[in-house]
């Protein structure tokens, strides 16, 4: 298995070898090529809508538009509501094919970040937001999931230390998995995005890692026991005044007790990062289940706070699922319900046929 698994990688490798010197890929072309099953897109409204100081529960303005639109968990966006608002495209100008996904002109999601604010669940000042959105129902999880968005930072903006970008929650939501509280890998993950000073960014994931494990020895890794884990820091870059585009891609591990997730992600249609031994889960009970929509600067202390009133800009978001996960107990496989990861078809077949050959030599 081992050696399947090596052989796996090295396929892996090869076919991200081509396609650096390949134009850049579009969001439909890695639809396609990952065998997605089902494409939410995000709805924006065709009119501005101005931020509300409304709390999540009177939610009106920007935040009203989303609890009604994005199929928010429970209806509630529990932060930052006053934060959200819907205006015109501040970088029409810069944006071309490659940055963003489509050509859309209607307005963008702008998120506000007050003088002063960070993690917003324990600093003074609230800024950015954090919702949960289940737009393929909250009672089937999937085995892979593909967010997309593009994120645009005005010229001058000030990264301080780093802040949170939106991703994908696993497992059920709120049932930590963020804000410090680690993942057992039994019941919840996140995966999701940060920017960090100068404009360098990374995945940054609450799964289940042991200290010792080759994921955490990864060169491209930075495990911390105590936050999340930081995964190919400095392989995206947000050029400030325009947009960027990430297409983020994960699979699920398979037996659940295996480190063979995998994790690929684009940056304006280019593969910037690539890992193949992720452990998104330790139990088969876990798998994808939807958006973990979670913008703030930090970081859990003042530090970490942005120093003047920011905005950061988002468009074009949208989630794929494959098929459903097949969920069991335990870490081990679940006999006939298990399921392999796909790295794509191709990929798979010959791995297929390594395996036949390597059986019979062993035979
Ligand atoms: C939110 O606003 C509603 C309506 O104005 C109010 O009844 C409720 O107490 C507020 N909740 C919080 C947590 O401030
Ligand atoms: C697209 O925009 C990026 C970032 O501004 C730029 O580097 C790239 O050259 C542009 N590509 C085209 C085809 O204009
Ligand atoms: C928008 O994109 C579509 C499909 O790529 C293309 O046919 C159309 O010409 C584009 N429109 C503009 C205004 O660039
Ligand atoms: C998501 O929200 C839309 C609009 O309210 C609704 O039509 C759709 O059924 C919802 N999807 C799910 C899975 O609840
Ligand atoms: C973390 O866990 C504590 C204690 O169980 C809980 O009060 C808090 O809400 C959790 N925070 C998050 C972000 O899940």
């Amino acid at each position: 298995m081992g050696l399947i698994a090596l052989l796996g990688s090295c396929l892996v490798l090869a076919s991200i070898a081509t396609s650096t010197t390949a134009d850049p890929l579009t969001r439909d072309q890695l639809y396609s090529q990952n065998g997605f099953l089902q494409n939410w897109v995000a709805p924006m409204p065709t009119a501005p809508i101005a931020a509300s100081s409304a709390n999540s529960t009177g939610a009106s303005g920007g935040a009203k538009f989303l609890t009604q639109n994005w199929n928010t968990t429970y209806k509630t966006i529990a932060i930052g509501s006053d934060d959200i608002s819907f205006v015109a495209d501040p970088f029409a100008a810069t944006a071309n094919s490659s940055t963003t996904d489509g050509n859309s002109t209607g307005p963008v999601l702008q998120l506000n970040y007050p003088k002063g604010s960070y993690a917003p669940s324990l600093g003074p000042v609230a800024g950015g937001t954090q919702f949960y959105a289940s737009p393929f129902g909250d009672k089937t999880p999937f085995s892979k999931m593909m967010i997309s968005y593009d994120v645009g930072f005005p010229n001058g903006f000030n990264w301080v230390l780093g802040g949170k970008l939106p991703g994908i929650y696993g497992g059920a939501p709120y049932d930590g998995c963020s804000g410090g509280n680690q993942s057992t890998g039994t019941s919840c993950l996140t995966m999701r995005m940060m920017w960090r000073p100068s404009g360098l960014g990374e995945v940054y994931a609450y799964i289940p890692a042991d200290p010792k494990s080759s994921f955490c020895e990864s060169s491209e890794v930075i495990c911390n026991d105590q936050y999340g884990k930081s995964i190919g820091r400095g392989l995206i870059y947000f050029a400030p005044g325009t947009w960027t585009r990430l297409d983020v891609i994960m699979d699920l591990n398979q037996p659940a007790g295996d480190q063979n997730g995998l994790l690929q992600v684009y940056m304006n249609g280019n593969p910037a990062i690539s890992l193949n031994n992720i452990p998104y889960r330790s139990t088969g009970m876990v798998g994808f289940q939807g958006l973990f929509f979670s913008s703030f600067f930090g970081g859990s202390d003042p530090s970490w706070a942005s120093p003047t009133d920011q905005t950061v800009y988002f468009k074009n978001l949208q989630l794929s699922v494959g098929a459903a996960a097949q969920l069991y107990e335990g870490s081990g496989t679940s006999g006939a319900t298990a399921q392999k990861p796909t790295i794509g078809a191709a990929s798979v077949t010959l791995i297929s046929l390594v395996a036949i050959v390597l059986t019979l030599l062993a035979m």
